[in-house]
């Protein structure tokens, strides 16, 4: 198998701290999942979904089956890349919830890793899914399901108490056994110590450019999602403007009975 055909492993991606940049977007279906295919390193199926798809304002509606029934789409449709799925909220509220959810999605779906929410309290049921064999990232910093608890989606490390509690998560979180942190809305600043610290890669959303990799949500990159532009996002293409005129285009032709043509009938 040639280099470009190769699967990328959990050992690729803990290769690239410190050498090269780890490349990640999420994807919800097999279609997107094999158009990134082969483009960057990871795919991680989010449960941003339930925002970026399911037009929600916030991801804790997500559940097991929904994530599973994405997880399996991706994995079909992505053969190189190292897909991560999102463990929904609720999933993992106890050791024992957390690895009969996980042994799912790897029983399930050819999902490489699960990725958590984590405080320093659930360094525990970490350790015991990487005990068990699953690969798990940890995310850390701002964590989508605490929203209703946070009263909506803070940026973190601002004040010296958070500063302390992000360095001691990730520490813990390399000490349970993640393989990989993710660092979403962190100052900067905060995030590079991170980085610094840990052996393990740091893939950051809207946490400055010194992560070893960084992650978007498919809907930002690609301007589908435009209802508004968090600062972190960069737009790649606008994909509804695209789109909106290709549909006014077939609406059009339908119309004025220029399609289907003669060649597009039988
Ligand atoms: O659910 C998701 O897509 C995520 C990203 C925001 C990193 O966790």
């Amino acid at each position: 198998m040639n280099e470009a055909n190769k699967k990328i492993t959990i050992n690729d991606i803990k290769a690239k701290k410190g050498k090269e940049k780890i490349v990640a977007i999420t994807a919800y279906d097999a279609l997107m999942a094999g158009i990134f295919d082969g483009e960057g390193d990871i795919i991680l199926v989010g449960d941003s979904l339930k925002m970026s798809f399911g037009g929600e304002n916030e991801t804790l509606g997500a559940t097991m089956e929904e994530m599973l029934y994405h997880t399996k789409a991706v994995c079909k449709g992505a053969s190189k890349a190292f897909i991560i799925a999102d463990m929904p909220f609720g999933s993992y509220s106890t050791k024992e919830m957390a690895l009969k959810n996980a042994l799912r999605f790897y029983k399930e779906s050819k999902a490489d890793a699960i990725k958590l929410e984590v405080g320093l309290d659930k360094a525990e049921i970490v350790r015991a899914l990487c005990n068990e064999g699953i690969a798990v990232m940890a995310h850390i910093g701002l964590m989508p399901q605490y929203a209703r608890f946070e009263g909506g989606f803070k940026v973190k490390g601002k004040i010296d108490s958070q500063i302390k509690t992000l360095l001691d998560t990730a520490v813990a979180m390399q000490e349970s056994g993640a393989f990989g942190i993710l660092c979403e809305g962190i100052k900067s600043e905060i995030a590079e110590s991170i980085t610094q610290r840990l052996s393990i890669p740091t893939i950051g959303i809207g946490a400055g450019v010194a992560c070893d990799g960084q992650i978007l949500v498919w809907s930002d990159v690609f301007g589908f999602f435009d209802a508004f532009k968090p600062k972190f996002v960069r737009r790649y293409c606008d994909g509804k403007k695209l789109l909106k005129e290709a549909i006014k285009s077939y609406a059009r032709d339908i119309r004025n009975e220029s399609f289907p043509s003669s060649q597009e009938s039988y």
